[in-house]
C-alpha cells in the first residue's frame, strides 16, 4: 500500500485540514488506529473515525473473473459487483425514467450509489496503480449503477476509453450517482444538488478508506465525465475536502465523517479528464445568450424565439464576466470586451493543433462535412481560411463560424438552463436539480424564477408572489445548492484542487457557451494548485466525450509519472 503524508496547501490551515493530513496518513481500515496517536493534537482521539467507517469496510473476496479481449488479446479481470459506497442509501422506486424511457431497476437499495469496480488481473496486487473513477451522469441526470466492462466484451484501446483504461493497468470504476430525475420509494426527489456531488465524494472517500484492502492508491485516482459528467467532474476536482459537503455527507453514510459531523478522511482527487462540462449552471444562461448573439448569431439564423429574454440575459454577461475576475492567456483582465477574442484564440489554436497532427481542414470555399446530434451534414466553408502546408491559420470570421455552429447544431431556446415553467422553452433544462426534495423542480436563476408563467408549479414569482432577491433573501436552499455544484466558487479558494486536468471542449460544440470552458480554463491556469492544465476547444467536435482516447491516455500516463516523481 502507498500511503504517506500528502502535499496539500492545507498545511498552513489549522483544524479541519490538519485532521485530514493525520487521518489520510494513518486512518485506513488496515492499520486502524494504533499508533496514529500525537500528531497535531486535533486527532489524538478514537473520536477521528468516521461512524460509518466499519460499515463500510471493502470485501476483497467479493469478486468474479470475468474475461475481455483487448486488440485481440484476452484479458481477465475481476469485477466487484455493485459495490455500495455509502452506509445509508437511499431506497429509491423500482420504476424509474431517464430521457425518456421507463427502466425498471433491481438495485433499489443502493443502485444509484454503488460502483462496479473493475481491476485487470495482472494488476490485482498492485497498491500503485491509478483508479480510473468514470461518472455517468449525463445530461446532469442520475446514473444507475453501470458496467462498461462485460463478460466476452471485445475492446479497441485506440478508440475505447474503457479498453485503453484496462489495458494501461488502471481499475476501472464506474460511479452511479443520484441526481435530478431520481424518484425515492417515498415518491420524492432524492436527487436535488448536491446529491450528485456527495455521492461522487462519498464514492472516493470509500476509496480511500479502504486504499490498503483494494487493489491500486486512491491517490491517484483519475476522474473522466462528459457534458453532465464533465461538469460533475469539474466540481469534484475543485472543491476536494471542504467542509461544505459534510452534512451532507453524513446524511448520506459516507465514509470518514466522524461523530461531530467533522471530516477524517480527505477527499480530493488527483487529476481530471473532463469533455465539454456543463457548468457554472447559474450563469449559463448568460454566457449562452451572450455568445450566440453579441455578433447576432440567432437573429441570423432564425433561431431567436425569445429576443427579448435573450437580450435581457445577454445585458447580464458584462458585470458577471468582470466578477469573475479572470485573466486572458496573455494575463490582461478577460472582460465582456476582449472575451471574442479570447475565443477566436482557441478557436485558432485548436485548428492549428489539428494540422500539425497532419490532418488537414477544409479550406475556405470548399465543403465540411460533419456529424452531429447523429446526422451528416455538409456546410460549405465561408468562415475560415488556413494554410494546410504551414498549418496556420490566415483569416476567421467569428461571426460566420459561430453562424456555422448553430447551422450545425440548432440552439436551445433562451433560457437554455433554467428553462421549466416557462411556456417559450422546450422544458428540458436543469431546472429539476434544484429545489426540495418534494419539487419536481424549482427555477434557480433571476430570469427564469422572474418569468416562470406556468401556475401551479410552486416556483417562480407568479407562484410564490416573492421576487428573485426575496426568495434568496428568504432561503438559501437554491443559492446553496447551485454553489455546492459550481467549480467557479472554489477554484483557487481553501478547497484543494486536483493538480493535473485535461478538459476539451468541441469547436462545434452548442450545447453551451466556448465562454464557459474558457473561464474554467483561465480559472484553473490562475489556481496556485493547479500544476497541469491541458485545456483545448477539440478541433471539429460537437457536444461529446473520449473522442481522443490516444492523447487522453497519454495525458493520464504522463501525469501519473509527474505525481509519482513529485511524491504526490
Ligand atoms: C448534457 C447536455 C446538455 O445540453 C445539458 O444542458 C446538460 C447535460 C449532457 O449531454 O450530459
Amino acid at each position: 500500500m502507498t500511503m504517506g503524508i500528502k502535499n496539500t496547501r492545507h498545511g498552513s490551515t489549522p483544524g479541519f485540514a490538519r485532521s485530514v493530513l493525520a487521518v489520510a496518513a494513518c486512518g485506513a481500515i488496515a492499520l486502524g488506529l494504533a499508533g496514529c496517536g500525537g500528531g497535531d493534537g486535533d486527532n489524538d482521539s478514537a473520536a477521528a473515525v468516521g461512524v460509518n467507517d466499519a460499515a463500510l469496510k471493502f470485501d476483497a473476496t467479493k469478486y468474479t473473473t470475468i474475461n475481455v479481449t483487448i486488440d485481440g488479446t484476452k484479458v481477465p479481470v475481476r469485477w466487484y459487483p455493485e459495490v455500495c459506497y455509502v452506509a445509508k442509501p437511499t431506497e429509491m422506486a423500482a420504476t424509474q425514467t431517464s430521457l425518456g424511457q421507463t427502466i425498471a431497476i433491481s438495485n433499489t437499495k443502493c443502485g444509484y450509489q454503488s460502483m462496479n469496480i473493475f481491476v485487470p488481473e495482472s494488476v490485482a496486487s498492485d497498491q500503485k496503480t491509478a483508479l480510473y473513477f468514470a461518472v455517468n451522469n449525463g445530461g446532469w441526470m442520475s446514473s444507475y449503477v453501470k458496467a462498461s466492462v462485460k463478460d466476452g466484451a471485445t475492446f479497441d484501446s485506440s478508440a475505447s476509453n474503457v479498453g485503453a483504461a484496462l489495458k494501461a493497468g488502471y481499475v476501472y470504476i464506474d460511479v452511479a450517482t443520484r441526481s435530478r430525475n431520481v424518484v425515492g420509494a417515498d415518491g420524492k426527489y432524492p436527487g436535488k444538488s448536491p446529491s450528485v456531488v456527495v455521492d461522487a465524494k462519498a464514492a472516493v472517500r470509500y476509496l480511500r478508506l479502504n486504499d490498503s484492502l483494494m487493489p491500486g492508491s486512491a491517490r491517484r485516482i483519475v476522474v473522466n465525465g462528459t457534458s453532465g459528467g464533465g461538469g460533475l467532474s469539474s466540481i469534484l476536482g475543485s472543491s476536494g475536502n471542504s467542509a461544505d459537503y459534510n452534512s451532507y455527507l453524513a446524511e448520506a453514510g459516507a465514509a470518514g465523517i466522524d461523530a461531530s459531523g467533522k471530516s477524517t478522511l480527505a477527499d480530493d482527487v488527483l487529476a481530471i479528464n473532463a469533455y465539454c462540462p456543463i457548468t457554472d449552471l447559474g450563469n449559463a444562461d448568460i454566457l449562452y445568450e451572450w455568445m450566440f448573439n453579441v455578433l447576432g448569431t440567432r437573429a441570423t439564423v432564425s433561431q431567436n424565439p425569445n429576443p427579448t429574454g435573450s437580450a435581457e440575459l445577454m445585458a447580464k454577461f458584462a458585470d458577471y464576466q468582470k466578477s469573475l475576475n479572470l485573466k486572458t492567456s496573455a494575463g490582461a483582465a478577460l472582460t465582456a470586451d476582449n472575451m471574442l477574442d479570447e475565443v477566436k484564440a482557441e478557436v485558432t489554436r485548436s485548428a492549428e493543433i489539428y494540422m500539425a497532427s497532419g490532418k488537414t481542414i477544409p479550406n475556405l470555399g470548399e465543403v465540411m462535412t460533419y456529424t452531429s446530434q447523429g446526422q451528416t451534414g455538409q456546410y460549405t466553408n465561408d468562415w475560415l481560411t488556413v494554410d494546410n502546408a504551414a498549418g496556420k491559420v490566415l483569416s476567421l470570421d467569428m461571426a460566420k463560424y459561430l453562424k456555422f455552429v448553430v447551422t450545425q447544431a440548432k440552439l436551445k431556446n433562451a433560457p437554455s438552463f433554467d428553462q421549466s415553467g416557462m411556456a417559450i422553452t422546450a422544458s428540458s433544462g436543469e431546472s429539476s436539480l434544484f429545489g426540495t426534495a418534494a419539487q419536481v423542480y424549482s427555477n434557480f436563476t433571476d430570469y427564469g424564477w422572474t418569468h416562470n408563467d406556468t401556475a401551479g408549479d410552486g416556483t417562480g414569482m407568479d407562484d410564490t408572489r416573492q421576487t428573485w432577491a426575496q426568495f434568496l433573501s428568504a432561503s438559501t436552499l437554491v443559492s446553496t445548492q447551485l454553489k455546492l455544484v459550481n467549480p467557479m466558487n472554489y477554484i483557487g479558494s481553501a478547497s484543494k484542487t486536483a493538480p493535473y486536468w485535461y478538459v476539451r471542449h468541441g469547436s462545434r460544440d452548442r450545447d453551451t457557451a466556448f465562454v464557459v470552458s474558457v473561464n474554467l480554463a483561465r480559472a484553473l491556469k490562475a489556481d496556485a494548485e493547479v500544476s497541469d492544465l491541458n485545456y483545448r476547444l477539440a478541433w471539429d467536435q460537437p457536444h461529446a466525450g473520449n473522442y481522443d482516447v490516444p492523447e487522453a491516455m497519454a495525458w493520464i500516463a504522463k501525469t501519473l509519472k509527474d505525481a509519482d516523481a513529485k511524491g504526490l
